[in-house]
C-alpha cells in the first residue's frame, strides 16, 4: 500500500506535536499556519496538500474558560469540525478525529463503552459533544475518545515536576478518577489505525489502562523522577473551578484493547521529559575562563 498523505491540524498541541514526531511525512499545521475556523483559508489548504487523511488536533481544551466563553469554544470545537467533515466528505476522504471523556457525566462506575450515550456536565464538554456529532456526519470519520492526555512540556506531570523543584506546595485533587494518557502512545496508535488494511468508522475509546486520581499521578511523577516532596491530597470543591468536571470518568472499549498501563507510559514519559530538560538546560559557565 502507498504511504497515505496526511495533514495534521492543531500541530503545536500536546498531541498534535507528538503526532508530528510519530508521522514525519505528514504536512502539519499549527494554528498560525491554519486556523481551522477560517473556512476559506481550511478548503483551500487541504486541496494544496490532497490529503488522504486528515487528523484534526486543534480544540479549544481550556475547561473553565470555556465556561465564560462556550461560543468561542464551540467556533473551534465544533463549527470548524463541521467544516473539516464537510470537506471529508465532499472529497471522500479519512477524518480522524480527537474527542474526550468530558462528554460523558462520569457517573457509570462500569466505565463508559463507545456506545452509550454522552451527557455533557461542562461547556467544554457540550462543545465537544456538538463536534463529535459535526465530525460523525461524514461517513468516513474515525472518532477517537481519549482522557487525561500529556506529552507536552506544559503537561500535568511536567508542571507537578516544576512546582517540586521550585519547592512550591503541592495540593493536588484525589476525588476525580480517569485514565492518564500517553500522548506518544495514542499518536503510535493513531498512525497504527492509519496504516491499517482496514479500519471501520465510527467511535473508539482509546486511553492507557488502569485508573488513576490526579493525586495518583502527581505520587508517581515525583516517585519515578527521584524527587522527595509532600504533597496534599485535597478535593475538587476546594480548588473553586468554574466547570464541573465528571468525577469517574473511565473510557472502556469494545472494539480495540487498551494501552499498555499508564504507570509504565508515565514513568518512560518522564524519564524522556528529564532527558531532555537535562540536555536543553544552558551551560551554566560554558567551559570559559576569566
Ligand atoms: N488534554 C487533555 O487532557 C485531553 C483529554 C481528552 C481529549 N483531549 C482532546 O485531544 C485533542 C488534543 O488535545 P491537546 O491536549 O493536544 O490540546 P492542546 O495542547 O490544547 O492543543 C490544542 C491545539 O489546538 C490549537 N488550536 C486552537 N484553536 C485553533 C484553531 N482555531 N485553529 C487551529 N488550531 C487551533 C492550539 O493552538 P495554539 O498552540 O496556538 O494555542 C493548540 O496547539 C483535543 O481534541 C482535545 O479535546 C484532550
Amino acid at each position: 500500500m502507498n504511504e497515505p498523505t496526511i495533514v495534521i491540524l492543531g500541530a503545536n498541541g500536546s498531541l498534535g506535536r507528538t503526532l508530528t514526531n510519530v508521522l514525519p511525512t505528514a504536512t502539519a499545521f499549527t494554528q498560525e499556519q491554519l486556523d481551522i475556523t477560517n473556512k476559506t483559508r481550511l478548503y483551500l489548504k487541504p486541496d494544496d496538500c490532497a490529503p488522504d487523511v486528515i487528523i484534526n488536533a486543534a480544540a479549544c481544551t481550556a475547561v473553565d474558560l470555556a465556561e465564560q466563553k462556550e461560543a468561542e469554544a464551540h467556533l473551534v470545537n465544533a463549527t470548524a469540525v463541521q467544516y473539516l467533515a464537510d470537506w471529508c466528505t465532499a472529497h471522500n476522504k479519512k477524518f480522524i478525529h480527537i474527542s474526550t471523556d468530558y462528554v460523558f457525566d462520569g457517573t457509570k462506575k462500569a466505565g463508559y463503552t463507545e456506545i452509550d450515550v454522552p451527557n455533557p456536565l461542562n461547556a467544554y464538554g457540550r462543545t465537544k459533544l456538538a463536534g463529535e456529532n459535526a465530525a460523525l456526519s461524514c461517513k468516513n470519520t474515525i472518532l477517537i475518545r481519549t482522557s487525561w492526555l500529556y506529552g507536552s512540556n506544559k503537561s500535568f506531570p511536567a508542571k507537578i515536576l516544576a512546582k517540586a523543584t521550585a519547592h512550591e506546595q503541592l495540593r493536588v485533587v484525589n476525588d476525580q478518577y480517569g485514565q492518564p494518557t500517553s500522548a506518544a502512545d495514542l499518536a503510535k496508535n493513531i498512525s497504527a489505525m492509519i496504516h491499517a488494511q482496514h479500519i471501520e468508522p465510527g467511535i473508539y475509546h482509546i486511553t492507557n489502562s488502569g485508573v488513576a486520581t490526579w493525586y495518583d499521578v502527581a505520587v508517581c511523577t515525583l516517585n519515578f523522577a527521584g524527587i522527595t516532596c509532600p504533597i496534599l491530597p485535597i478535593k475538587t470543591n476546594e480548588l473553586n473551578l468554574a466547570a464541573t468536571r465528571p468525577q469517574y470518568s473511565i473510557l472502556r472499549s469494545t472494539k480495540t484493547q487498551s494501552l499498555r498501563n499508564w504507570k509504565e507510559a508515565l514513568c518512560e514519559y518522564i524519564q524522556q521529559h528529564i532527558e531532555q530538560n537535562i540536555q536543553h538546560q544552558p551551560e551554566l559557565g560554558g567551559g570559559k575562563t576569566s
